[in-house]
């Protein structure tokens, strides 16, 4: 008999994480305590954007083996138990809020039976695990705990839950490893590598990996910075340096820098967390890492400026994208929101498109204006920001746009667009990091 999972949390993670591991042929509990995103789900619908997700689960449901509910008894029938809760940034300080992962953690203990496996997917900061544990200890010593951090990319949800590049286990003893390993089966078979990890190990796994992404990008972006001041091209820079295996050609895509959900308030909650260990000189990197991610918003409204005037008072400013990266309607922490949102401040007339978070960024900003195409977007406007790079803007035909806009100016935020194309069109082409 296949054990019995349930999810807490059914967000991104969680709502994945049940589809996923329903489409492995396991009876499923999806639980949250938002009654509205409960019913949403259970009628087959997501309450965001991720590629292919929704049919998934639309399939699931109809298996009979994906279910969802706001009762949290519901768990007392499953034998594993995936927390995948949220942890943001608090309001006032870098560290991250646990409430919802304590908060499930007591609201799952009455109704968990003898010998089941609670296994957090939750970021965390390194010791949240073992507090947990010594709290199920109490509240329901007949559980276990494990730790299991998650890896998954928006936009890639389903290949990476299914097809993880590694799976990371943080136990205390054989069994849980064991419960595990039965879990995981389908995807252990597909050759992917276990790693056993103890709780802190598996905690910091995450963060460390979501660090190093991070130092990646604000390298590069870092050296964008030194290409444009000497008059180099970071494009080149980053191809080149990328063949060496040991640097590798990933996440060296410079322009306005990182957002979404994770990246930020990850490297935010480690230093926090690394100061509460006394240890924060070992992260004290990761404070420059933050601050050439921001310049880098900062950069684009500074060549904004010297392409147009200092003072941007009525000038219309088209942005192409919305969401923090393409294939997500995710606008939390958007670079590309945040500088529309800065040049509104800053008196601009601003008017956003993206194929898929007009939603989403609309209930962020009430107040920015929306065009419902690219091409109204632009329409009449002094400068395009392109600045989430979806592939409906790569193939946009820059003759035709330059018939739509005021003054051809174009920045390209991510270094995506084909510059050749719009510099023969008769756009003045600014890129970051490159020369102009
Ligand atoms: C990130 C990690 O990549 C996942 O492995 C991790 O599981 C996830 O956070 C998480 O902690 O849940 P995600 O937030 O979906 O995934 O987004 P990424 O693909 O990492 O992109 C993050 C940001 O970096 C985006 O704003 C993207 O535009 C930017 N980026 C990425 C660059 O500016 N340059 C690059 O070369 C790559």
């Amino acid at each position: 008999m296949k054990p019995v999972l349930s999810v807490i949390g059914t967000g991104y993670l969680g709502a994945t994480h049940a589809a996923c591991m329903s489409s492995l042929g396991f009876t499923v509990i999806g639980i949250d305590n938002d009654a509205a995103k409960v019913a949403q789900l259970s009628r087959g619908e997501l309450p965001f954007y991720e590629p292919d997700l929704e049919n998934l689960l639309r399939a699931e449901i109809a298996s009979g083996r994906l279910t969802f509910t706001t009762d949290f008894s519901a768990a007392l029938s499953a034998d594993v138990h995936f927390v995948c809760v949220g942890t943001p940034q608090m309001e006032n300080s870098l560290a991250a809020d646990l409430t919802y992962v304590r908060g499930a953690i007591t609201a799952l203990a009455p109704h968990l039976k003898s010998g089941a496996l609670v296994v957090g997917k939750s970021t965390v900061p390194v010791g949240t695990a073992q507090a947990l544990a010594a709290q199920l200890s109490v509240s329901a010593p007949h559980a276990d705990l494990a730790w299991n951090p998650e890896f998954l990319r928006e936009g890639f949800a389903i290949e990476d839950t299914l097809r993880p590049n590694r799976l990371v286990v943080g136990v205390t003893n054989d069994r849980a490893e064991e419960i595990l390993k039965e879990v995981y089966a389908p995807i252990l078979e597909l050759g992917t590598p276990w790693i056993r990890a103890d709780l802190p190990t598996s905690e910091l796994v995450k963060v460390a990996a979501n660090s190093f992404l991070a130092t990646k990008i604000s390298f590069i972006n870092a050296m964008a910075e030194i290409c444009e001041a000497a008059g180099g091209d970071v494009t080149i820079l980053a191809e080149a340096i990328g063949y060496d295996p040991r640097i590798g050609n990933k996440f060296l895509q410079a322009g306005i820098g990182f957002g979404g959900g994770c990246l930020p308030k990850d490297i935010r909650a480690f230093m926090a967390r690394a100061e509460e260990l006394g240890a924060q000189q070992a992260l004290e990197f990761l404070r420059e890492i933050d601050a050439i991610n921001m310049r880098a918003r900062a950069r684009v409204i500074d060549v904004v400026r010297s392409m147009l005037t200092s003072d941007l008072t009525l000038y219309k400013i088209a942005v192409l994208g919305a969401a923090f990266k393409p294939e997500s309607d995710d606008v939390r922490d958007s670079p590309a929101l945040d500088i529309a949102a800065q040049l509104h401040a800053a008196g601009a007339l601003v008017t956003i498109h993206d194929p898929k978070a007009m939603a989403s960024a609309g209930k962020r900003f009430p107040s920015l204006n929306f065009a419902e195409s690219a091409q109204d977007c632009v329409s009449g406007a002094d400068i395009v920001l392109h600045l989430t790079e979806w592939r409906e803007y790569r193939e946009i035909d820059p003759v035709h746009f330059k018939t739509l806009v005021k003054t051809p100016l174009i920045i390209d935020g991510r270094n995506a667009l084909d510059r050749k194309k719009w510099v023969a069109a008769g756009w003045t082409f600014h890129a970051l990091g490159r020369k102009n």
